[in-house]
């Protein structure tokens, strides 16, 4: 199954997109989630793209469509993948139906996540995720049982840069200007589908799940 996750910053893509992955036995590609491995890594590419991650900006397409492009050659993205934050721009979501129209694989359907902007400031600063293992947690909504410390292996809860205030609100006006787009890109495609993303995440996740297995049937490992 070949999966997109579309919605603004904290609609719940990477809480969703780790129970989906499992389910469905599908890679949990996250463009954000390589970002920052390269930028904890100190790569090239994570110096370059730590100003506007730290910004709140895009990464330019170039570096996000090559990236992708390696990601893709990796053989358990041969069988499917569920992308989180990826394509975010028109470009981006060009690049990716050329690779895939060239790989003979075409995307199965984009979920589209929807959430009132208050709900999302409130998700994104109350967040944290854990250094060691990358579970990600809630200060309100979902808090660990000690405070600071991950319920899974320990590690230590740490705030993401980009989850501040006003860094929330410019991520959530970039996301608006380039990537909304995509839903009419995704829609004129047939591909569209829509999940209601205010409920719990258990909610949210059977919505999912039920558009899902009508793609494809959970993973049987
Ligand atoms: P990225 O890491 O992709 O961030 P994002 O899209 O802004 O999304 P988030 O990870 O902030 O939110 P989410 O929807 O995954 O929410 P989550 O599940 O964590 O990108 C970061 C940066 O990298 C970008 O700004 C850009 O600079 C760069 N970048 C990445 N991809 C790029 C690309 N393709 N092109 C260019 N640049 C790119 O949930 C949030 C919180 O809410 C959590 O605390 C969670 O516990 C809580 N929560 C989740 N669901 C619920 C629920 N149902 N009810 C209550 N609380 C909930």
């Amino acid at each position: 199954m070949r999966v997109i996750l579309l919605g603004p910053p904290g609609a719940g893509k990477g809480t969703q997109a780790v129970r989906i992955a499992e389910v469905f036995g599908i890679p949990h590609i996250s463009t954000g989630d390589i970002l920052r491995a390269n930028v904890r890594a100190g790569t090239p590419l994570g110096l370059e793209a730590k100003r506007f991650m730290d910004a709140g900006d895009l990464v330019p397409d170039e570096v996000i469509i090559g990236m992708v492009g390696d990601r893709l050659t990796e053989p358990d993205a041969d069988e499917g993948f569920l992308f989180d934050g990826f394509p975010r721009t028109v470009p981006q979501a060009v690049a990716l139906e050329e690779l895939l129209v060239g790989r003979e694989t075409p995307l199965d359907v984009v979920l589209r996540l929807a959430v009132a902007k208050a709900e999302v400031v409130e998700r994104l600063t109350g967040r944290r995720t854990c250094s060691q293992c990358g579970r990600i947690f809630h200060l309100r909504f979902d808090p660990p049982t000690e405070a600071g410390r991950c319920d899974d292996c320990g590690g230590e809860l740490q705030q993401r840069d980009d989850d501040t205030e006003d860094v929330v609100l410019n991520r959530l006006e970039v996301y608006a200007s380039q990537t909304e787009p995509l839903e009419h890109f995704y829609w004129e495609r047939g591909l569209l589908r829509d999940v209601e993303a205010t409920g719990s995440p258990d909610e949210v996740f059977a919505s999912a799940d039920a558009i899902l297995r009508e793609y494809g049937g959970p993973a049987t490992v």
